[in-house]
């Protein structure tokens, strides 16, 4: 099954690449940002400062550092929206926040990947509307990228039964 839903925290995953919910001064922060930079230690930060920046809805790479100890080779640093209302192009940008990231994972040869539920938390996207839109785009990337494997590690079981349920629906 390419597509897996799971309880966790992304910093342990053994996932080829890992995604982080970072801001668009990629200046690393707290939340799964936070969990992600203490794993993969301080050479993380220096390598995204030197990258500088990327808009809202875009994705940067970088190496993995400590994490490589648990066979990470990358850490993408994606960029979702922060939650307006709904009428400021968020779903757009999210898309493209997790489409960049899946590309930039394939790009780099990777077989699997690990995504958190990006902009649920400091920026505020509601659960269910960001599931919609996490979900769509990793299955549309799973049907060019049948070989990926892809896991949305989410915190809480609150986060992963609307995660469920979207793709419940979705499926049927
Ligand atoms: N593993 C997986 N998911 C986690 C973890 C973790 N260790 N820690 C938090 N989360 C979940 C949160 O519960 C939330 O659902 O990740 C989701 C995203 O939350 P945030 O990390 O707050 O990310 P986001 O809402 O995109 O806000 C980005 O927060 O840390 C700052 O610098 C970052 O300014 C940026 C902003």
């Amino acid at each position: 099954m390419p597509l897996e839903l799971v309880q966790g925290d992304i910093a342990a995953e053994r996932t080829c690449a890992v995604v982080t919910a970072a801001n668009k001064e990629l200046v690393g922060g707290g939340g799964v940002d936070g969990a992600i930079h203490r794993a993969a230690g301080p050479d993380l930060l220096r390598a995204i400062r030197q990258i500088g920046g990327t808009p809202t809805g875009t994705a940067v790479i970088t190496p993995a550092f400590r994490l490589a100890a648990q066979g990470v080779r990358f850490v993408i640093h994606a960029v979702g929206p922060i939650w307006r209302g709904g009428q400021a192009g968020e779903a757009e940008l999210l898309a493209g926040a997790y489409r960049q990231s899946l590309e930039l994972a394939a790009r780099r040869g990777c077989d699997s990947v690990a995504l958190p539920s990006i902009s649920t938390g400091v920026y505020g996207y509601p659960l269910p509307q960001a599931a919609g839109v996490a979900l769509r785009e990793i299955h549309a990337f799973l049907e060019s990228h049948p070989q990926m494997r892809v896991r949305l590690v989410l915190y809480g079981p609150e986060a992963l039964q609307v995660f469920q349920g979207v793709q419940d629906r979705l499926e049927g």
